[in-house]
């Protein structure tokens, strides 16, 4: 029998459909499960793609149908089992073979093994894919993190198995080390705040224009053939117009209103602050979904203080609607801005020298917040490689002030009939933050130095350490 050109362990839904990607494209694979049954399933299952597959029952069947040198993809959950696996394997990998973590790992985890790995004679890649099950089948965006040469080696599989926007693959080395799973990780968080803000903005058409969830669908589908045009508001008003088989109401009325994670959001907003780079709207996000899982302590808060009717609404309901798509817009911005800001300053940290431009370029199609902004987005990075702030690209810049305004009016309007925003309120604080010549920090300033003589600068002198009168009780 020839051999495989690559091996795949772990035929989970995402790495079975990984797996019959890869064969789609013309390569033979070798796989491998935890269980005999999931292997033969997945056989079972594989349809036309059959003789593509290799199956395998031990590491050693799995090694010894791959040719050398040898890519194995690792689609295991994230954590332990990726060391178990990498233990296993270890032993019977030679020369030149490729280790590949495509799992949503911890980019630190992918630093430590990809160094513990250096000295042996195979690579280890830290790979993140992104969109879902649908796109592990029919073409993820690829984030990699391995040495050139590595990656030089996969890159074939690599772009015929990757997402394609106006025909380029959307895959790309992000650096060496944990790099690739650093981008996933941002990715993620990015999408932790989409995802915010777009069911905030959802609360706000609900609770101050009574719009039901039908109607709200459309509003969404015809956003999504404006600039907000992305995955997650095309899924939003799918999502929004489904029927509930068993009760007759809308899906989302009977779906209960605690959100999951995984924690790719939550090291977003860990790494941000650990790079003083904040990123409040991802924070938001994920501080969001915790407080959407303390449910029985909402309920007897909630008993405590009673919400109010809406007392404030749009004049025209049009106008509310419209204040709405910008107000994501806006958010959207901010959000970005920040993440964009995170991981240039976490390649930075690392020493990864990350490919920005690219970074955007692979995420317009096939990851979960590929969208029509990621365009913008590419661009400005074509405009000026060493873009600071994506708030300084000039069109990213006249959408961004054309936008505000529809956040301020939303969040007013939130705020007033005690509709929580968290998510687009972050955004907006830390876009007028950004945006203040001087800010409120001489308070704090002042405050240190009063009670620890922590010292500070002035605004008319060079130089640092300087001291306040301070009355008796100041240090
Ligand atoms: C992707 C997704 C994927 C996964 C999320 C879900 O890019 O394909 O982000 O990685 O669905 O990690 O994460 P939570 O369970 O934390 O929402």
């Amino acid at each position: 029998m020839t051999q495989a050109d690559i091996g795949l362990v772990g035929l989970g839904v995402m790495g079975a459909n990984l797996a019959l990607n890869i064969a789609d494209n013309g390569y033979k694979v070798a796989v491998y499960n935890r269980t005999a049954e999931g292997t033969q399933a997945f056989i079972e299952k594989a349809g036309h793609l059959k003789d593509m597959f290799i199956p395998c029952y031990s590491t050693e069947e799995l090694v010894a149908n791959i040719k050398a040198p040898r890519p194995i993809i690792l689609m295991v959950p994230a954590g332990a089992p990726v060391d178990q696996q990498i233990s296993v394997l270890k032993d019977h990998l030679k020369d030149g073979d490729i280790l590949i973590d495509a799992g949503n790992s911890d980019f630190h985890d992918s630093n430590r093994r990809y160094k513990e790995l250096a000295g042996t004679p195979f690579n280890f890649v830290g790979m993140g894919v992104s969109g879902g099950a649908e796109g592990a089948r029919f073409g993820p965006s690829i984030m990699v993190g391995a040495s050139e040469a590595a990656y030089g080696r996969i890159e074939p599989i690599l772009k015929a198995i990757s997402a394609k926007h106006n025909d380029e693959p959307c895959v790309a080395l992000m650096g060496p080390e944990g790099a690739g799973h650093f981008v996933k990780t941002l990715h993620n968080g990015i999408e932790y705040a989409d995802m915010q803000m777009i069911a905030e903005v959802h609360e706000v058409l609900t609770e101050t224009l009574s719009l039901r969830l039908q109607e709200q669908a459309e509003i969404f589908s015809k956003w999504n053939e404006g600039p907000l045009a992305s995955y997650l508001i095309e899924i939003t008003a799918s999502v929004m117009a489904v029927i509930d088989e068993e009760t007759g109401k809308p899906i989302l009325d009977v779906i209960l209103d605690t959100a999951g994670q995984k924690g790719t959001g939550r090291w977003s907003a860990v790494e941000a602050h650990l790079l003083g780079v904040p990123a409040t709207g991802i924070d938001a996000a994920v501080a969001a979904r915790c407080m959407s899982a303390s449910r029985a302590l909402r309920q007897e808060v909630a008993e405590l203080y009673p919400q109010s009717d809406a007392v404030l609404t749009w004049e025209i309901k049009q106008e509310g609607i419209d204040a709405c798509e910008r107000a994501l817009i806006a958010g959207k911005i901010a959000a970005y801005a920040d993440g964009f800001a995170v991981l240039a300053a976490g390649g930075k940290e690392n020493g990864w020298d990350l490919p920005m431009g690219d970074i955007a370029r692979i995420w317009r199609q096939g990851c979960i917040i590929r969208s029509r902004f990621l365009d913008e987005i590419a661009q400005a990075y074509d405009e000026n490689s060493d873009l600071k702030s994506l708030y300084l690209a000039p069109a990213i810049a006249e959408r961004m002030k054309d936008a505000v305004p529809g956040l301020r009016d939303v969040l007013s309007l939130s705020i007033t009939n005690s509709v929580p925003t968290p998510a687009l309120s972050a955004a907006l604080n830390s876009f007028d933050m950004i945006r203040q010549k001087r800010t409120a920090a001489y308070v704090i300033q002042g405050q240190r130095d009063f009670f620890g003589q922590h010292g500070f600068e002035r605004t008319d002198k060079e130089g640092s350490g300087f001291h306040g009168p301070w009355p008796a009780g100041g240090a």
